[in-house]
């Protein structure tokens, strides 16, 4: 997607040989600073990943596809331990251990010297069919979008996502936002309701970042106020992301989806979940088994921003003494989801539904 006219995706190689390395967008600097850094190392993409300076199920995939790729040029021999480290810095997203498991595969049959070469191969290959996916994923989003304006008429539609599953989580065009980017694209009148997300407001920061780069008009709302605006009739659809979506359904994605979930559900909004095949955890039968993790209570019991002078700061807003529990993700059950839109188009949230579209996964 374009910043200021120049295309970019959140991750791409820089150099070769030894000098090779990832940038990426640092995106604990956005909406205020634009800027990016270089992963030249498996701990640089280990830290970055644990920092959130790259995060979304899809990215954290590249990401640690690439620092697995770096790890095998430093040391070839430190593929179980290389895997390890990077698969330990976040335990929601399932992209993060599908990618590492990818990589690996392809290097457990390739002789040490010839490991980087591969593995870089491999991460690329990662890299580019997410942007494919998500091309894709927007192709069948935008039906379903379209097919909704159709009823509406002349009307604007409004579209309330929560979170941040535009580009900036995937390598590009994003999972709920990409058929959002095309519809618009297309001239459909579309508004979109932007969840803040509390407490690290990708939101806020990252969703109407993107959604203003691209003119797409929007609106912030606080997280309590979308079960207001469905009772009012002022969402015709909500669209989310996943970082885990397993056999029967059920959708994990960050915290608060639930609740809106249930809110959809009580005022007859459709409900989507747009996600590529790698955010399917297969082996898992029901969302309960998924493990959602809990970061640092200072993301909660703190909050940062720019003031009017632009300097970025950090303010406490809990009392000192009032412990806090940050609890990243929920899971909502598949029976209050009304569709997966997928690469390869939309199906019931249901294992049925998974393997019309998945044929070969029905043994799994
Ligand atoms: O904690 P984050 O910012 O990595 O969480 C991201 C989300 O929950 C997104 O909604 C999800 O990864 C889908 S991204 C296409």
């Amino acid at each position: 997607m374009k910043i200021q006219g120049t295309h970019y995706r959140t991750i791409w190689p820089v150099g070769t040989g030894a000098n090779a390395r990832v940038r990426v967008i640092d995106q604990t600097r956005l909406p205020f600073t634009f800027a990016t850094i270089d992963l030249n190392s498996l701990n640089d993409a280990a830290d970055a990943i644990r920092t959130m300076v790259v995060r979304g199920a899809p990215l954290i995939g590249a990401t640690a596809a690439y620092g697995l790729a770096l790890a095998m040029r430093d040391d070839p021999a430190s593929l179980a331990q290389a895997a390890a480290t990077l698969k330990a810095t976040r335990p929601t997203a399932i992209n993060l251990a599908w990618a590492v498991d990818r990589v690996r595969a392809v290097l457990e049959k390739i002789p040490e010297p010839n490991r980087f070469a591969a593995a870089w191969a491999e991460a690329e290959a990662i890299a580019d069919a997410d942007v494919a996916q998500c091309r894709a994923i927007g192709v069948h989003g935008q039906d379903v979008i379209s097919t909704l304006a159709a009823k509406a008429g002349q009307r604007r539609l409004n579209i309330l996502t929560h979170c941040n599953a535009g580009w900036l989580a995937c390598v590009d065009w994003g999972t709920a936002l990409a058929p959002i980017y095309m519809a618009h694209d297309a001239g459909v009148p579309v508004h979109v309701w932007v969840d803040e997300t509390r407490p690290r407001n990708q939101g806020a920061f990252l969703t109407a970042f993107e959604l203003g780069a691209h003119g797409v008009p929007h609106t912030v709302i606080a997280d309590n106020t979308g079960g207001l605006l469905m009772q009012r009739g002022d969402v015709d659809l909500v669209i989310v992301g996943s970082d885990r979506t397993v056999a029967n359904g059920d959708v994990c994605n960050k915290v608060g989806t639930y609740l809106k979930a249930l809110a959809a559900h009580d005022n007859g909004v459709p409900f989507y979940v747009a996600l590529p095949s790698s955010t399917i955890d297969w082996a898992l039968a029901e969302g309960g088994g998924i493990p959602i993790e809990e970061r640092d209570a200072r993301e909660l019991t703190h909050i940062s921003g720019q003031t009017s002078t632009g300097l970025n700061e950090t303010v406490r807003i809990v009392p000192a003494g009032s412990p806090a529990l940050n609890l990243a993700f929920d899971v909502t059950p598949a029976r209050l989801v009304t569709g997966l839109i997928t690469e390869r188009g939309v199906c019931a949230a249901s294992r049925a539904g998974l393997h019309t579209l998945f044929p070969e996964m029905s043994n799994e």
